[in-house]
């Protein structure tokens, strides 16, 4: 069957269906198109963007311009995947018109098909100007990384009962609100089957089990590119970062000794243009 670019219905129906939505992040060409040509149903630009790949010490300092520098340069290498854009701390708080200019900016300048919104208190609002002006959003609850101080840290929530029904609100006030899906980062399992059966739009896990409706998972922690830490929920498929170290010292062991480049990476010139030049 011919590919087609996958539509917000289309990812939707799938939860109706019972089949399992997948989603990675990318930040930029070559990654974004290995995971186009794999076949997953969702690229997110997280703003794990600062913590992977820009080395910042958490997603805090990232900023507009940085996330639609690399979103641009994902956007190159997808034509099938749903892409998705996370807007920024701060990009989506100040004021309605200022989170639909940064929305905007997202599916206008980047060519996102949707954004991602992590939960705060007054986001419900924000979603619904955002979801009114035309442009799709997935919501966020759980950890939200960038509230992650207001939560008291990078640790599971939602494992009382009174946090538990919080979350289970939160999520239906997205869902009210117009978003087409919802991640639920790291919260007990039962509870995110909970919300999962509760809500019409598809949940996507990461850290919440094996019931949401799809997974998600930061691609450097998948392959092994990101060495700070291995969040427990996370699964390394592979383990790329000794691979280059190893890869990189060859280079340069061949280098020194004067084995790189032998005469298969060379070129040549005639010996009757050497000798004009000679
Ligand atoms: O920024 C990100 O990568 C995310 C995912 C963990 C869902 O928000």
């Amino acid at each position: 069957m011919e590919r087609r670019k996958l539509t917000i219905p289309e990812i939707i129906q799938k939860k109706n269906e019972g089949r399992k939505i997948t989603m990675l992040t990318a930040y930029d060409y070559p990654i974004a198109s290995f995971i186009e040509q794999a076949g997953i149903d969702i690229i997110l630009v997280g703003d794990s963007l600062g913590m992977v790949v820009l080395g910042y010490e958490n997603t805090i300092p990232v900023t507009m311009e940085e996330m639609l520098h690399h979103t641009k340069a994902v956007k190159r290498a997808v034509k099938y995947a749903l892409l998705v854009g996370d807007m920024p701390y701060m990009s989506f708080h100040k004021s309605k018109e200022d989170a639909i200019y940064n929305a905007g900016r997202f599916i206008k300048e980047a060519g996102c098909d949707a954004v991602k919104l992590e939960f705060y208190p007054g986001v419900i609002e924000i979603t619904k100007a955002i979801v009114s002006a035309g442009i799709p959003v997935m919501g966020h609850i759980g950890l939200t990384p960038q509230t992650v101080m207001q939560l008291g840290g990078y640790k599971v929530q939602g494992k009382d009962a009174e946090r538990a029904k919080t979350l289970i609100e939160a999520a239906i006030s997205f869902e009210e609100a117009g978003c087409f899906s919802i991640v639920l980062e790291c919260v007990p399992d039962k509870l995110a089957k909970i919300i999962t059966e509760r809500l019409r739009i598809p949940t996507i896990g990461i850290g919440a089990g094996p019931d949401c409706d799809g997974q998600v998972l930061v691609t450097h922690d998948l392959l092994g590119l990101f060495e700070r830490f291995l969040p427990k929920f996370a699964k390394r498929y592979v383990n790329l970062a000794p691979q280059i170290v190893e890869a990189v010292k060859e280079f340069k062991e061949e280098v020194e000794s004067g084995v790189f480049p032998d005469r298969s990476h060379s070129f040549t010139i005639s010996e009757e243009e050497l000798r004009k030049i000679k």
